[in-house]
């Protein structure tokens, strides 16, 4: 039986790839929800067509409300700086791990008669919260409610246990893909290489310089989100019963210093300056500050991870990436 995938729940659609996939999502002609912690804060970040719906990860009863009829689910989960090893709570842990509960009993419940078809309703029988999760769900066949759960990595996590480097945000993404390949629902898993919005948005640029940490080494393929969003959105269309695994990378290979001179030259808001901040000192003042201590992990990774090349079936499957880096920067 053909499965088409119409109807989208985005989780983590606020955030700075969520964004830009949530958007081309809707202009591919998806219906989309996404589940927000803030309703009012998220109507002025996501385009208009998307339904909000108010819930946290934390909570299943919320994810299966913010199911209610989806087909697929889309998450953009991230750990970020100022979360703690040893949080109880981490969104790209044990709020992906709620989401696959929570598919596994809708699409469970279904199969067992209890749910309501095509269109799962948040009331039938699905998780409360601390209730059973997933034991009673049965291996994906056609004609489940919840066809598709999809989620963000990286490509750069695969840089652990490279040269001695280990570092638990990494093993958080290593044991989210893991538990998504064994999940029993069909995924989807992007693993991307450096976004462009890394640049204006992720806390590279600080006021009129833009702040590079160590020497950068290797050349990456940076790709932009509205690139990347629209890979999602076709890689939506391409849905059959198989787990999809795709590298996400742009057309041109830069060294993280090539793009910022690249940024520099064509950033239209005023001139921007390099600060350079050495390793040593980031490692050293990261063993006093937590957040300084991720930003040594990320940038010691990208500085020294290999890409693999990118490969071109990919392009030719979800949509070649338009977006260079000049041509990024001066829409901006
Ligand atoms: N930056 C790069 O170049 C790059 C490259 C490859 C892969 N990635 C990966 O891409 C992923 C996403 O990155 P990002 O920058 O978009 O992350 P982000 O801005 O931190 O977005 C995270 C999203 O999760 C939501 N969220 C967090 N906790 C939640 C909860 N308890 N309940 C519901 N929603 C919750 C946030 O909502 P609020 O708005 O309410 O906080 C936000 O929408 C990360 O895993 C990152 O490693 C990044």
């Amino acid at each position: 039986m053909e499965e088409i995938i119409k109807k989208i729940t985005v989780i983590g659609g606020t955030g700075m790839l969520g964004r830009p996939v949530a958007r081309e999502l809707i202009r591919a002609g998806y219906d989309v929800t996404a589940m927000v912690r803030d309703t009012g804060t998220a109507a002025s970040k996501l385009p208009e067509k998307v339904t909000l719906v108010d819930g946290d990860l934390a909570s299943k009863k919320d994810i299966a409300a913010a199911l209610k009829g989806a087909d697929a689910v889309y998450m953009n989960l991230s750990t970020r700086p100022d979360v703690k090893k040893y949080d109880t709570f981490i969104a790209e842990r044990d709020g992906l791990e709620n989401v696959l509960a929570v598919v596994s009993q809708i699409n469970g419940d279904a199969d067992a008669g209890r749910g309501t078809g095509a269109g799962n309703g948040p009331g039938a029988g699905v998780a409360s919260d601390g209730g059973p999760g997933a034991e009673n769900a049965g291996s994906y066949r056609a004609g489940k409610p919840v066809k598709r759960v999809a989620a963000i990595s990286s490509l750069v996590h695969r840089y652990q246990g490279t040269a001695g480097f280990r570092w638990w945000v990494f093993e958080i993404k290593q044991w989210a893909d893991k538990k998504l390949r064994e999940a029993d629902v069909p995924v989807t898993v992007f693993y991307p290489s450096s976004f462009m919005e890394t640049m204006d948005q992720g806390g590279i640029m600080q006021g009129h310089r833009l702040m590079l940490v160590g020497n950068s080494r290797q050349p990456m393929h940076f790709i932009a989100g509205s690139d990347y969003g629209r890979m999602v959105a076709e890689a939506f269309r391409h849905h059959d019963e198989s787990d999809q695994f795709y590298d996400i990378q742009g057309t041109q290979a830069l060294t993280f210093d090539d793009a910022a001179l690249e940024f520099i030259k064509n950033y239209r808001h005023g001139p921007l300056k390099i600060t350079r901040v050495p390793m040593w000192l980031i490692k050293m003042v990261g063993t006093l500050n937590s957040e300084v201590n991720y930003l040594a992990h990320i940038m010691d990774a990208l500085n020294n991870y290999a890409e693999p090349e990118p490969d071109p079936s990919v392009w030719k499957k979800l949509g070649r990436p338009k977006d260079t880096m000049v041509e990024y920067t001066r829409r901006l």
